[in-house]
């Protein structure tokens, strides 16, 4: 069995990429500090799967538990999702950002060269795009960053680019997630973020179960379609099976990646609130607030690249995401908690 690290693998997208690793035949092995995590979703993991994924609840900044890690097990690839994605928190605590992000990358690295484990996906984000030119956007648009989180990002994608150009025995895909939702089909594991949600769908189910009063929606006066904002909304299943296309496809010779992991269209928050409302019975009540500060009007994805060379494209649609979203809000109200 081909063991695969798993960092953050507790987390939103590592928990339902651990399923689909387990799918495929993978062993994988989690690591995660439950920083934004419970370790319930290990059970939740293991009713869908039927398998228990190894966990260590460790922080990726400790070499000793690094260390312990691969001495342990021989690992044939790392997927690094491990990190800090608060945007806002970003900006107020930046140094939290770039250790978590940044130096956590750096020890997680060099472990893996000291074990010889030179295959790693990581966890990137359209972020990396700050504001781009146009739309779709494609992998070779300008990188920049608009605010901390960002920066983390794209200084750990600068840092594996330079490294597989120093060492060709370094293999990397770096993989540019656009806007993650919707959960397992099951509704046994799904996201739920600390505290107040900053992302547009957790909002909008916690309004649906009562947990939130009603949804401000950023900005009424874009240039889209209904002047709300456009984004690229793809299904964590879908995002869970780029992983493992990502991880079937290193070669020698690889050096480093990116890809776009999204669906190539984009709706609006208002096409949203509809496509919810429709798969829940629910009216979400919004009213229609200025602009978020950093927001950017409309960002989706070219994903033929990621199509071409990992034969990965998104199947699932808006009705599955909404669908799956409310199954998961409705089974778990209050998500993981117990009781
Ligand atoms: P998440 O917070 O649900 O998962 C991240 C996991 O990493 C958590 O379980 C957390 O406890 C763990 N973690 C954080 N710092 C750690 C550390 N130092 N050591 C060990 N574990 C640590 O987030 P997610 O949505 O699953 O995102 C996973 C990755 O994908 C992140 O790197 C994120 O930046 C990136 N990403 C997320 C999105 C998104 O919208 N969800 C979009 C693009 C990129
Ligand atoms: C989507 C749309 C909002 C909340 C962020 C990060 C990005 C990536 C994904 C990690 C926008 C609108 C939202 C609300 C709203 N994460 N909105 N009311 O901003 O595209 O991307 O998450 O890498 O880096 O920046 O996602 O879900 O916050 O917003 O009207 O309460 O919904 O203005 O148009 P975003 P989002």
């Amino acid at each position: 069995m081909k063991k695969i690290l798993v960092t953050g693998g507790t987390g939103f997208i590592g928990s339902h990429t651990v399923v689909s690793l387990i799918e495929a035949g993978y062993t994988p092995v989690i690591i995660d500090n439950l920083d934004n995590s419970s370790d319930l979703v290990l059970d939740r993991i293991e009713s869908i799967s039927g398998a228990r994924a190894e966990f260590i609840r460790g922080d990726i900044r400790s070499e000793n538990t690094l260390n312990e890690l691969f001495a342990k097990h021989r690992f044939e690839a790392v997927v690094h999702f491990a990190g800090l994605k608060a945007v806002g928190e970003s900006v107020e605590k930046p140094m939290r950002y770039y250790s978590n992000n940044v130096e956590g990358s750096i020890q997680l690295l060099k472990a893996m060269d000291r074990y010889d484990c030179r295959r790693l996906v990581f966890s990137s984000s359209a972020t990396v795009y700050g504001d781009p030119v146009s739309v779709p956007i494609k992998e070779g648009f300008a990188l920049s960053a608009t605010n901390p989180y960002g920066q983390s990002k794209l200084t750990v994608e600068t840092m594996l680019r330079d490294l597989a150009a120093a060492d060709e025995r370094w293999e990397f895909t770096l993989l540019r997630y656009f806007n993650p939702v919707g959960a397992h089909e099951s509704g046994l594991i799904g996201e739920e973020p600390n505290g107040i949600p900053n992302n547009l769908m957790p909002f909008i189910a916690q309004v649906a179960v009562g947990r939130l009063e009603k949804l401000s929606v950023w900005g009424g006066d874009y240039d889209t379609p209904d002047g709300t904002g456009v984004r690229d909304y793809i299904h964590v299943m879908d995002l869970a099976e780029a992983h493992i296309e990502a991880v079937k496809s290193f070669k020698p010779n690889h050096g480093c990646r990116a890809y776009n992991v999204g669906t190539g269209g984009g709706y609006s928050v208002l096409e949203m609130i509809r496509a919810f409302e429709k798969a829940s019975n629910c009216e979400i009540p919004y009213s229609i607030e200025p602009r978020r500060s950093g927001d950017i009007a409309s960002s989706y994805a070219d994903p033929e690249l990621c199509h071409r060379e990992l034969g990965w494209h998104a199947k699932r649609g808006i009705s599955e995401i909404m669908r799956d979203q409310w199954n998961w809000q409705r089974k778990n109200p209050n998500g993981y908690t117990v009781g």
